[in-house]
């Protein structure tokens, strides 16, 4: 990046921040649009509550903030990267979000996508999207390397399903009957599953209450109120049971 494109980020930074919302919910509505495969990836109960979708726009203006010292922002990256590991988040996808970030931006700032601003925007990205696409490579293939591990999604059956006080328990193992790597109490998985009546897969995190070793991995649903169709534990808790298949990204 130059120093003009860092001054013309850091400018307006705060102005995106204040329409925060605007910036959001014109770039999720944008780019689900255009792109209805990703409705596989986002988590659209989240979207609809607007509990998380805040979070990825908000992490590119705290990042631009940062710029000159993305060092600064090293936990961040840890946990973000994390997160779209779980979710086996691909190299090709960061420009789709690219490109509808920065057409939301410009739609904000009301300034034409060949302005100066938006190229200085571009090259922001383009600079966090290289660092978090090398830190998640580097995350699977150190899964991939693991004894019983894998990069991605891997197929489980559900073999048990016990009532809990709070819920459902869920015992379930590798589809392939090879060994499944093992896991830390504290630990997460993501559990994709079909929604029901929708063309579409969702996926959800499992955080294990105890440590995970052996063949399989036992996790805990709890139901969700007022939650949409799209609600991965009430659609586990209500549509799934013994035999069935769902998907599993490795534990992190
Ligand atoms: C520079 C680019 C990106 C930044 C800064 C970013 C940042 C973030 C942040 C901060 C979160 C929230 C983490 C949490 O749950 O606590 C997140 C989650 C997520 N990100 Fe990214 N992200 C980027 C690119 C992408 C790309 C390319 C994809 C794939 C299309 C993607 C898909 C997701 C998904 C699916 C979630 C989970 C959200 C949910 O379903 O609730 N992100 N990201």
């Amino acid at each position: 990046m130059t120093p003009q494109h860092i001054e013309l980020v850091k400018a307006t930074v705060p102005v995106l921040r204040e329409n925060g919302v605007a910036l959001t919910s014109y770039f999720y509505k944008r780019m689900l649009n255009n792109n209805p495969d990703l409705k596989n990836v986002f988590n659209l109960d989240h979207q609809s509550t607007g509990r998380q979708p805040r979070a990825l726009a908000a992490a590119v203006l705290a990042y631009a903030e940062h710029i000159e010292n993305p060092s600064v922002l090293a936990k961040a990256i840890e946990h973000i990267t994390t997160k779209h590991v779980s979710l086996d988040i691909k190299p090709e996808q960061y420009s789709i979000v690219g490109e509808n970030l920065l057409h939301s931006i410009s739609e904000v700032l009301d300034v034409p996508m060949e302005s100066d601003l938006i190229a200085a925007w571009k090259a922001a990205y383009l600079q966090l999207a290289d660092i978090l696409i090398g830190v998640e490579k580097s995350k699977y293939e150190a899964l991939a390397a693991e004894n019983g591990g894998w990069a991605g999604w891997r197929a489980f059956v559900i073999r048990q399903v016990e009532t809990t006080e709070a819920g459902q328990r869920f015992t379930i193992a590798a589809q392939d009957g090879q060994a499944v790597v093992a896991a830390k109490a504290g630990q997460y998985i993501s559990v994709k599953v079909k929604v029901p009546g929708h063309d579409i897969e969702q996926p959800q995190q499992y955080k294990f209450d105890a440590d995970q070793s052996g063949s399989q991995f036992v996790f805990e649903v709890k139901p969700e109120e007022n939650h949409t169709e799209y609600s991965v534990s009430n659609i586990l808790l209500n549509h799934y049971k013994a035999g069935d298949l769902v998907q599993v990204s490795a534990p992190l």
